[in-house]
């Protein structure tokens, strides 16, 4: 465990202080759809995992499982081994003979004056299988290929998936505002035989032409020998393909005239094992290469229609607006399978949420009757900076208020629960991450107290704790950080990353698997935590390289491997920076190689090199050119002296450096830089 990362006592100290705690109001809790400990008390771990039955109940199966839980190979658990299923019959057809005409999703173009769409549940299903028609006729996709999606916030991308998933055709969604290059990378890797995109879509009032950046990952790939069977472009607005990029043939396809052509409605569902895949999605972690999440199929639905019911409360009654974008975790569990499966009504939003002004989000919740919004830290942040009195002018209705991503600090909850939910919400503060499906830790809305600042205790099923350097566990109100670690499996695991089962074990399981030969399998979530004498967790932040910006993960191995792909940068070391809305951005120090004469001009093309390998989101706060990074004897660059220093603190002992004189040069480049450089906005693609 790279212990230098984990925070001291003074370091927490430092952090917010315990908060009261403040019950759910009795009018959310009489509603709720857990009302009492019964769930919790058939999860506890040491009843075992049968009591999962109960999840595996919220979904529709083609054949009985055999079995709850296959442990005889961990950490590769298996779910409901035997059974079968395909999750676009639960997303989709399970609810057609009784709520057909009821909308999956209102569709909010980002442009005010265009007309929302409301999605029925029949209407999705007519989409869903036409495009599913199409990928298996003309394409020719059998079940286990994969897919990459490469689509903004509109329906067509749910569609995409659930057309996928009824194929048993594994999809790889990117994020639509990474660059072409990052999308090449993702389709190299999962081994993608087409690539699915859009002509381009609205941000903050422009036309992101993304037809252009899906050519740029096309180049990427056949550049790595990898051949692409079909690029298949929906238009934003049918036949009015508007992209810069002409299509081109063999091999480009406008979706819309081929859809046209399919003449049946109806496709039929491919029924899949239980533990076959249903998902890639690549997240960064510790080394360069971003690994690829490889999630199943029962025991991923099961996971996330349980959370999504118990954690979010969400009722086919309600109006549910989950802010994140699907190219993330957030968005596949809690905008498409979770609320899908529940048979809920969702909103989907196109846009910037300050788009084009604050009051957006208050005027679409007031409109279209919003109940339950899902948002990170970071728009809450930048939504309570733009006005923080906007929201009391809109008669909105919110009952439950989740946020998810980054740790919220009081002052934000507190405006999130006042301003926002007049009081009436119950705030959720849901932790988890890519790698474990859905939510680990919450407060169960209608029975737990919330506590500001804190994510809660773990959910029914989950066993957490926290382990100190030596992987000792440390009990609850010891006032120490550690290591958060949770100890059974759960439903909702990755089924493994893509591709390399062994980096699966050593990332997740072998930090705090302490001792040869030991059967001990805690999974390691690479997040510091404090755990209090209530049972509640507080995430302090990663442990390892990840930077977590505006919520969104980014590997700082990645950038520095961008850096140093620009001629005449030496070395280049990445460390996060306190910022008032995103909660933290990347600061990148670099040196120039001895033969460079304008080391000046470096600053920009490093800029520039990280946003093009990974996106706008990844754009450094500012690029910090020393002559010396501060390092050990043995070569190694102190990120920690690195993150001390921009932000003002004590170095700390320097004696042991090879080049103890580089700190105050770090500090004086530091200060010169940082005096330059304002707040940058809040939008995680300018
Ligand atoms: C990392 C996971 C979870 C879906 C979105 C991000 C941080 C996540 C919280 C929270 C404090 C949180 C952790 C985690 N994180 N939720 N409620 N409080 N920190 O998924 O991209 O896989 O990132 O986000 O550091 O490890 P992800």
């Amino acid at each position: 465990m790279p212990t230098d990362l984990v925070p001291s006592a003074d370091e927490i100290a430092v952090h917010w202080r315990e908060e009261p705690r403040i019950d759910p109001p009795t009018d959310f809790s009489r509603q709720a759809q857990v009302r009492d400990r019964s769930l919790q008390e058939a999860l506890d771990p040491s009843h075992g995992p049968e009591a999962f039955r109960a999840y595996a109940d919220l979904l529709t199966w083609d054949r009985p499982y055999d079995r709850v839980l296959d442990a005889s190979q961990p950490p590769f658990y298996r779910w409901f081994p035997g059974g079968q299923l395909n999750a676009s019959v639960n997303a989709i057809d399970r609810h057609l003979p009784d709520a057909a005409d009821r909308i999956a999703y209102h569709f909010v173009p980002e442009d005010e004056s265009a007309p929302v769409e409301h999605v029925s549940y029949a209407e999705l299903s007519r989409r869903v299988n036409r495009l599913a028609r199409l990928l298996q006729d003309r394409f020719a996709l059998v079940a286990g290929d994969r897919v990459t999606l490469y689509l903004p916030m509109v329906p067509e991308l749910p569609v995409a998936m659930l057309a996928c998933a009824r194929l048993g055709v594994i999809h790889s969604v990117v994020f639509s505002g990474f660059s072409g290059k990052a999308a090449g990378d993702r389709i190299v890797d999962s081994n993608s035989r087409l690539l699915i995109t859009m002509d381009g879509y609205s941000r903050g009032g422009q036309w992101v032409d993304l037809k252009a950046k899906a050519d740029q990952a096309v180049v990427d790939c056949r550049s790595r020998n990898h051949r692409l069977e079909g690029l298949l472009v929906f238009e934003r607005t049918p036949h009015h393909y508007r992209s810069e990029s002409p299509i081109r043939t063999p091999g480009e396809f406008i979706l819309t005239d081929l859809l046209e052509g399919i003449s049946q409605d109806f496709c039929k569902p491919v029924s899949r094992e239980s533990n076959d895949g249903l998902f890639i999605m690549y997240s960064s972690g510790t080394t360069g290469r971003p690994k690829g999440c490889f999630h199943g199929t029962g025991g991923y639905l099961s996971w996330v229609a349980a959370t999504t019911r118990y954690v979010l409360d969400l009722k086919p009654q309600d109006i549910y607006w989950c802010m994140a974008d699907i190219g993330w975790i957030t968005g596949h569990s809690y905008i498409v399978y979770g609320p899908l499966v529940l048979g809920a009504t969702s909103v989907l939003y196109e846009g910037l949420p300050h788009w084009p002004d604050a009051a957006r989000p208050w005027r679409i919740s007031e409109h279209l009757g919003v109940t339950i919004l899902h948002t990170s830290p970071t728009a809450i942040r930048a939504l309570r900076r733009l006005d923080p009195d906007l929201p009391q002018r809109y008669a909105t209705a919110f009952r439950l208020l989740c946020t998810v991503g980054e740790p919220i600090e009081p002052e934000t909850w507190h405006w999130y629960h006042e301003t926002v939910g007049h009081r009436r919400a119950v705030i959720v503060d849901t932790y988890w991450q890519t790698e474990t499906g859905g939510h680990l830790l919450a407060t169960l809305p209608g029975l737990d107290a919330m506590k500001p600042g804190s994510a809660g205790p773990p959910l029914p099923g989950i066993t957490a704790a926290i382990y100190d350097e030596t992987g000792r566990k440390l009990p609850p109100g010891s006032g120490r950080a550690g290591l958060l670690g949770i100890e059974h499996p759960w439903p909702g695991l990755m089924l493994g990353i893509w591709n390399d089962p062994d980096r699966f074990r050593k990332t997740y399981f072998d930090p705090l698997q302490k001792g040869a030969g030991s059967d001990r399998w805690i999974y390691c979530t690479h997040d510091a935590a404090t755990w209090s004498a209530d049972g509640y967790f507080r995430i302090l932040g990663r442990t390892d390289d990840v930077i977590n910006v505006a919520g969104h993960r980014l590997g700082s191995k990645e950038m520095e491997s961008a850096a140093l792909s620009v001629a005449g940068v030496a070395e280049a070391a990445v460390v996060p920076y306190p910022d008032p809305v995103k909660g933290a951005v990347p600061l990148l120090f670099i040196s120039a190689q001895a033969i460079v004469s304008h080391a000046n001009d470096l600053v920009p093309a490093v800029a520039q090199a990280v946003v093009e390998a990974i996106g706008p989101i990844a754009r450094p706060h500012a690029v910090i050119l020393v002559s010396d990074l501060p390092k050990t004897r043995s070569g190694k660059i102190m990120r920690r002296i690195l993150r001390a220093v921009a932000r003002g603190e004590e170095a700390g002992d320097v004696t042991t450096l090879a080049n103890p004189e580089s700190v105050s040069q770090v500090r004086d480049a530091v200060g010169k830089s940082l005096a330059a450089h304002p707040t940058p906005t809040s939008d995680e693609r300018s």
